[in-house]
């Protein structure tokens, strides 16, 4: 694939507040269909990279391609296609939602029946006529992405859209973002609450301190590190060295034990069954997309001290 098959490509991107980097030799892709999800702790670089993109903020160092085109500096031929919520936009309060989207739309030359298009895209329709102040919280930032999409951009970006926003409207954006998916935009989605994009992304970047540490599909990212069998046997001792004596890594946990890397439970039954160990109990542990996200960012957080986490997410 050329970088044009990317929606977004980020190449050795950095940048130091400072002197302290915010983004540390970035190299991000972003799939041109789908929603993704630019996943890290707080303070990781992800709203820093959106800015860079947008031009908002100039990048030390590094590429940027947008659909193949080399950003910030022509970024004027390809905005248009980018629509973005990266900090709450400005609209009029006492003006209803209907009229502020004239507004918009008139600005940027969109057509009439565009307002109406978003509105209901967004499920606004039905409350369009009052006015953005009475707007719950959920209801303005589904404005916001009406707003957005009055353009029709081919990539949207949105930098924690869900920050504040109770169960249910929570569930709504992530609904939202889902069927601009499934119209063939493109959706980056930035967080910091796995849980929140792990539903609905497609495929997901893991970021920490301004690097990246593991990407893919969610399958991926979760399945090259999951694999952790739990077995229970009577004298756990003896199974142990059982089966790391046939090459197998692993640990006891309590009375049971857990076979690490081992994603074929059937080869522990078999290898304890030919020396005549039978297993109590077995299943599988440790996989899901939480985990994986806790274990290559613990030491990443916001506030710990540098140089606590091994480079590249490999722990042992
Ligand atoms: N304008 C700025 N001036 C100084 N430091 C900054 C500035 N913007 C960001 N930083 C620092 O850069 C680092 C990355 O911040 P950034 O906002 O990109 O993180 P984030 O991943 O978006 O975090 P969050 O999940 O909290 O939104 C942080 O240490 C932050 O303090
Ligand atoms: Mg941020």
């Amino acid at each position: 694939m050329t970088d044009g098959d990317w929606a977004i490509v980020t190449k050795d991107l950095r940048k130091s507040y400072r002197g302290r980097a915010a983004v540390d030799g970035l190299d991000l892709r972003v799939p041109a269909h789908g929603v993704h999800g630019f996943l890290g702790p707080n303070g990781s670089g992800k709203t820093t990279t959106i800015r860079m993109l947008l031009g908002l903020v100039r990048a030390d160092s590094g590429r940027m391609r947008i659909f193949g085109t080399s950003v910030p500096r022509a970024l004027p031929e390809v905005i248009n296609r980018v629509g973005a919520i990266v900090e709450s936009p400005k609209f009029f309060p006492t003006f209803t939602a209907r009229r502020n989207l004239d507004l918009l739309a008139r600005a940027i030359g969109a057509p009439r029946t565009a307002v109406e298009d978003v509105l209901d895209r967004t499920g606004l329709r039905d409350r369009a006529n009052e006015p953005y102040r009475g707007y719950s919280l959920g209801m303005k930032q589904r404005l916001a992405i009406a707003a957005t999409l009055l353009k029709s951009p081919d990539l949207l970006i949105f930098d924690e859209p869900t920050n504040g926003l109770d169960p249910a409207g929570i569930h709504e954006i992530r609904g939202t973002m889902r069927r601009l998916a499934d119209e063939g935009h493109a959706v980056l989605v930035s967080s910091h609450i796995l849980a929140e994009v792990e539903q609905v992304a497609d495929t997901v970047s893991i970021i920490g301190r301004g690097r990246l540490l593991a990407s893919g599909s969610v399958a991926e990212v979760v399945g090259d590190r999951s694999g952790a069998v739990r077995v229970g046997i009577a004298d756990p001792d003896g199974a142990a060295q059982v089966l790391g004596t046939a090459g197998l890594v692993v640990r006891r946990d309590g009375e049971a034990l857990v076979v690490e890397g081992e994603r074929d439970p059937a080869r522990v039954t078999y290898l304890l069954a030919q020396q005549g160990r039978y297993v109590n109990s077995l299943s599988q542990v440790g996989a899901g997309l939480e985990s994986v996200f806790l274990e290559l960012t613990s030491g990443h957080e916001l506030g710990a001290p540098p140089h606590v986490a091994p480079e590249g997410g490999e722990r042992s």
